[in-house]
């Protein structure tokens, strides 16, 4: 990570890049941006980008390109079958993994789908540190279960523990006691875990994990679409792997795994997704369900143009400046909230700046959907699409019973190198205000709820006039600014 310190004595993180293609952004007035959100169904999801300020959603597919990735998408090789596209990118990940075999697919849910088909058998348990949405609905839509065992710092949303995706390893002892090799699919790590603030876990842990699994035969099947920030911070973090390149941790990670999977819309800054693994047997129970769902072996669904900028991708996640960028400008971000006591969940993760929507917003139960609430009244305030992390983004119980998630959060993502500092300071300035009027925000309840992942698509209504009287306060506050 480039040192470069300032006169000042004040350290701001450093774009180690330039930007040298732009969007256009439009803010629009508060009025349309309450109009937008009630077409919205207050779902932000459901929003027209042409909406939006700043898409602070997600960092899938929506990271910057760099220009070495934009110059290899001219060479692709659209062939059906045998594209030399295919072994660019499979070279790609054989030197970033050193695993032998490359399956594919169009983004990370495929991945997930084609595992599960191949190993998720009824009632058996997939045991993981927490779960991602589109993992957990493959595994429980096949008859399986999932397990989450991360350790007791996962759910504390202020915490000191520079590892809160780490696994509970007595609790990986006790259910593989318990359910025995057979009644286990298999066990799943997430690099960088997605719904807990993009908290990463250490290699030590992951060892740890990989030694019982070994010691068990039981599969250890890694995901890692957010891989590069947990490169970053096994790095900064964990004093045994200080002085380890970037790609030796990626390499032990990689070979403490029977089985590594990826969305490309996060790793490798550009969009598809694979299965890797040095598993001759795993590779041909997996194989068949490749053509079968997803397209011919030597592209997987994907786009060629989009295989080369991932090919690309993968040798720039070794590149520590690159990968340290988004982390920092999410640390960068976290503390200034933090310094006007804004509730986030620290400390800082990957992926984005996660607000803690129970404390923002104590006076609202769960089953308003307090981060829901959050995220429809940010986008109102300041034309800021963040995303709901909480009780929306869990499936109601077949009993028709409301699952409460965990954690309420309201995930404001910093896709990679897309954003400059301005603009961070303007979301970290319109929070604060928001913060002040929390007290006018409310409740949502569903208009339709749809049965299968509802956050997606599913739309709600606000719960009295919330909306408008938090609209009239920013008129009185701000007059005719945007
Ligand atoms: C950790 C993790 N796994 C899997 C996925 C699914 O990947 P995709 O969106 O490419 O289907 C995501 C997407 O956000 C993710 O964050």
């Amino acid at each position: 990570m480039a040192n470069i310190k300032f006169f000042s004595g004040k350290t701001t993180p450093i774009e180690m890049h330039r930007v040298r293609i732009i969007q256009k952004l439009n803010l629009l007035p508060i009025e349309e941006r309450q109009a937008a959100i009630k077409q919205a169904g207050n779902n932000t999801f459901l929003l027209k980008n042409a909406d939006v300020f700043l898409d602070m959603l997600t960092d899938s597919g929506v990271n910057a390109m760099s220009n070495d990735q934009l110059a290899a998408m001219s060479q692709a090789d659209d062939s059906y079958a045998g594209s030399a596209t295919f072994y660019r990118l499979e070279k790609a990940l054989q030197h970033v993994f050193e695993m032998e075999y490359f399956l594919p697919a169009h983004q990370g849910r495929a991945c997930e789908h084609v595992l599960s088909k191949t190993f998720v058998k009824k009632g058996q348990v997939v045991p993981m540190n927490y779960h991602f949405t589109t993992s957990k609905a493959h595994i429980t839509e096949l008859g399986g279960e999932i397990l989450e065992i991360p350790v007791k710092d996962a759910f504390e949303m202020t915490s000191t523990c520079p590892f809160k995706g780490n696994m509970d390893i007595d609790a990986l002892k006790k259910v593989i006691a318990e359910r025995g090799k057979e009644g286990i699919a298999y066990v799943r790590m997430e690099a960088g875990t997605n719904l807990i603030g993009g908290q990463p876990f250490s290699l030590e842990n992951l060892l740890a994990v990989s030694k019982i699994c070994r010691a068990s035969g039981i599969p250890l099947v890694q995901d890692v679409s957010l891989l590069s920030d947990n490169l970053h911070f096994i790095k900064q973090r964990e004093a045994s792997c200080k002085d380890k390149s970037i790609h030796e941790i990626a390499k032990a990670m990689a070979a403490a795994s029977d089985i590594i999977y990826f969305s490309g819309r996060k790793l490798g800054f550009a969009r598809g997704g694979g299965i890797c693994t040095g598993n001759k047997q795993y590779y041909l129970d997996i194989r068949g369900f490749i053509p079968l769902y997803e397209g011919f072996l030597t592209y997987g669904g994907m786009s060629v143009r989009e295989m080369e900028a991932l090919a690309v991708g993968m040798y720039e996640t070794l590149d520590e400046d690159v990968i340290s960028q988004g982390p920092q400008f999410i640390e960068f971000m976290t503390n200034e909230l933090i310094k006007h006591n804004v509730p986030v969940v620290t400390p800082p993760g990957g992926l984005g700046c996660h607000l803690n929507a129970r404390d923002f917003l104590p006076h609202l139960p769960q089953t308003q959907y307090t981060a829901g609430a959050l995220a429809s009244a940010l986008y109102i305030i300041s034309g800021v699409r963040g995303m709901e992390r909480g009780t929306m983004s869990e499936q109601r119980n077949e009993d028709g019973t409301e699952p409460l998630a965990h954690m309420e959060l309201v995930r404001l993502a910093l896709p990679r190198r897309v954003f400059t500092m301005s603009q961070i300071v303007y979301a970290v300035d319109r929070i604060n205000w928001l913060y002040q009027n929390r007290n006018l925000v409310g409740g949502l309840q569903w208009l339709d709820e749809p049965k299968i992942l509802r956050f997606f698509y599913g739309t709600l209504e606000p719960i009295g006039d919330w909306q408008q009287k938090l609209a009239a306060k920013f008129k009185k506050d701000f007059g005719d600014s945007l």
